[in-house]
């Protein structure tokens, strides 16, 4: 393997299926059981605030009862252990790569324990419900929404993600559909900017082929042994 001094990881929600998370796009998956348009957009907040408030209340609440898997585990290992650049970027607004230990992450989607005001615009770290619309700790206005994107809105500090991206030898993708942009085009973007691109995934995403490599297989296992292979070249 040539050596690698610069990695981009870009981590979805199969990395956290192991640990009990929904995907959304499988059967039984979180987007089959509710409209995306209902719980995952501006509008439908604008419609009915308690039934949003209400749905990610319980998403952070179920938080409460997983662990990081053992993917999680060997990025944190990776994050310790690699001394060139490194970004995690994940589109999962769990807490999981955190909680196994890694630092270099950055949150697109947002974060389910996290709280944003729609009147000051300040974010706060957000343990408790919103759907009893507690005040703001900043400015103490009854205005908090999740701070997670929904469709339709812009993901979180693309400008960053773009610039590890230009200078990435190493993109993987790990545990995504490639179903949602702009995440499901940064492989086009890494490749075309000279890095090599790796897919871990349970089965060929929508935009396989796009990859240097693909390997399927459950993250908690292929994780684990590409970190080995990083780690000792
Ligand atoms: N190991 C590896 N991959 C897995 C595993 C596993 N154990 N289980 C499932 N997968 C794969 C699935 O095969 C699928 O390709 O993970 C992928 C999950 O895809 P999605 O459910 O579409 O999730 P994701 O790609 O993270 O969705 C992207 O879309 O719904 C929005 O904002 C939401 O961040 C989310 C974004």
């Amino acid at each position: 393997m040539a050596e690698i001094r610069n990695i981009v990881i870009l981590t979805g929600a199969g990395i956290s299926a192991e640990s009990g998370i929904d995907t959304f796009r499988s059967a039984g998956g979180l987007w089959e059981q509710h409209r995306v348009e209902d719980v995952a957009t501006p509008e439908g907040f604008a419609r009915d605030p308690e039934l949003v408030l209400g749905f990610y209340d319980m998403r952070r609440e179920a938080l409460r009862k997983v662990q990081p898997n053992a993917a999680h585990a060997a990025l944190a290992r990776l994050d310790r252990q690699f001394a060139g650049e490194l970004l995690i970027v994940t589109q999962n607004v769990d807490d999981l790569h955190e909680r196994a230990g890694a630092r270099r992450i950055l949150h697109m989607h947002g974060e389910l324990k996290s709280a944003l005001c729609i009147s000051c615009e300040m974010r706060s770290p957000w343990d408790a419900t919103l759907s009893d619309r507690p005040p703001c700790p900043v400015c103490r206005a009854p205005s908090l929404r999740p701070d997670v994107v929904w469709f339709g809105e812009m993901p979180y500090q693309m400008d960053r993600i773009y610039s590890a991206l230009r200078e990435a030898d190493l993109f993987v993708s790990i545990g995504t559909s490639g179903a949602v942009y702009p995440a499901a085009g940064f492989v086009r973007d890494a490749r075309d900017l000279g890095a090599r691109t790796l897919e871990l995934n349970l089965e060929r995403s929508e935009g396989s082929a796009w990859f240097h490599e693909s390997r399927q297989g459950k993250a908690g296992e292929l994780v684990p042994e590409w970190v080995d292979e990083v780690l000792i070249s």
